[in-house]
């Protein structure tokens, strides 16, 4: 693990003025928990500068730097963070949404906001119309938001991908979880595919031999599959995504006998047999994460140990056996699900970067520059 003193400076930094946003917010932390809860997450960000060191020598391999934007656009992330902040004021279910654009911008082409884009230079159909992210990945107008906010401050300067990978970690903060500093620097891609996002990105049905294997394929290992899938402590999910648990699970006629009972019932009574069916694209949703779907937290652990998984991907997560002793430790310590967690968001978040020869840095998110400029 090589690290330089300047990077553990830039990470400490980082750190601190994470630490240093949560107390100057102003947000009514109605989903964050307690004053003495968002102490204990400030203390955290200042532990995370030993917990994701080993990043450090990654992200300067790649040419991501912790405080990339301090001479270039010294407030940028304080922008983003009040913008998100704002946002989540008006409605508190946008954590999760910015969380998972920035998975599935990831798992895509790599982390270069291609999930953004309305057109691909090569003429594709784009991945934000892909089977699995259309009517379901959101937070479009929030990143234009931002963008327009930035582009104000400081013209050209900040990729959309970044802004993505930040406003992610402002939405996993403001829900309670930890606060990190994100490595930035990342270069917007023109490239933006259906066809990759149905290939990359896994689905609710996947068995964990598949979601270790597409895990796999991003260079992430069975410990960030479990981790990142506590993703799932935010957010909800549409009932004809895991119906079939419910009334028909691999074609029994009957559920799929790893749900309790208990939760079974509740499943039920969410989510009816006999309404009518519009598709997955809408319809009644459900909490990821039973009783806790606004607080980052590792209740999502506990509720799959208790056979409260929501989908069958999560669910399986306890049963496999590279990855059950995960759970029941992430269940059973909620600091070190914390603590690991960021090790493997930054991970995530340095997927197949673009460089100077294939990214740019977009004026608009949804049109790469020779598109719309
Ligand atoms: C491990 C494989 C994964 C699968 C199969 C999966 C699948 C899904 C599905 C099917 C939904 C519901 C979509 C809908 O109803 O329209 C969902 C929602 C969500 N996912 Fe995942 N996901 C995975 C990993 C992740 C990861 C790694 C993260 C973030 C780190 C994440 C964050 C979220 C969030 C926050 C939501 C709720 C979104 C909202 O409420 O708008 N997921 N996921």
């Amino acid at each position: 693990m090589s690290i330089t003193m300047s990077s553990v400076y830039s990470l400490a930094f980082s750190s601190i003025y994470c630490w240093r946003e949560r107390f100057v917010a102003t947000v009514p932390f109605t989903a964050g928990g307690t004053e003495r809860e968002m102490r204990t997450g400030g203390m955290l960000g200042l532990i995370l500068v030993l917990v994701v060191a080993e990043s450090v020598s990654i992200a300067h391999a790649n040419g991501l730097r912790y405080a990339y934007y301090s001479r270039t656009c010294p407030t940028a992330e304080r922008i983003i963070a009040d913008a998100v902040r704002s946002h989540f004021q008006s409605d508190n279910t946008i954590a999760a949404g910015l969380l998972r654009l920035h998975f599935h911008d990831c798992f895509v082409q790599g982390c270069d906001g291609s999930i953004l884009l309305d057109s691909s230079i090569d003429g594709s159909v784009v991945e934000r119309k892909a089977i699995r992210n259309n009517n379901s990945i959101r937070g479009f107008e929030i990143i234009d938001d931002i963008k327009t906010r930035l582009e104000a401050s400081c013209p050209g300067v900040v990729s959309c991908a970044d802004i993505v990978a930040l406003a992610a970690r402002d939405s996993v903060a403001i829900s309670g979880g930890p606060f990190y500093g994100v490595p930035t620097g990342r270069l917007d891609g023109k490239i933006s595919r259906a066809s990759d996002a149905d290939a990359d990105l896994p689905t609710a049905i996947f068995t964990a031999a598949q979601l270790k294997a597409n895990f796999n394929k991003k260079g992430l290992g069975v410990d960030d599959l479990v981790l990142l899938s506590g993703g799932h402590t935010l957010g909800r999910a549409k009932c004809a995504i895991f119906s079939d648990r419910l009334y028909n699970f691999s074609n029994t006629g009957g559920p799929d006998p790893s749900l309790s009972s208990s939760y079974l019932t509740i499943l039920k009574s969410s989510c009816p047999q006999e309404a009518p069916s519009s598709g997955r694209d809408s319809g009644p949703t459900v909490a990821l994460d039973k009783g806790s779907e606004f607080k980052f937290d590792n209740s999502y652990y506990n509720n799959l140990v208790n056979g409260n998984g929501l989908l069958k991907s999560d669910a399986v997560l306890k049963d496999d056996s590279q990855t059950k002793s995960l759970v029941s430790s992430f269940s059973a310590n909620s600091d070190k699900f914390l603590w690991s967690f960021v090790g493997s968001m930054i991970k995530m978040g340095q997927i197949d970067l673009k460089t100077s020869e294939n990214g740019e840095v977009r004026i608009k998110c949804n049109v790469y520059n020779s598109a719309g400029h």
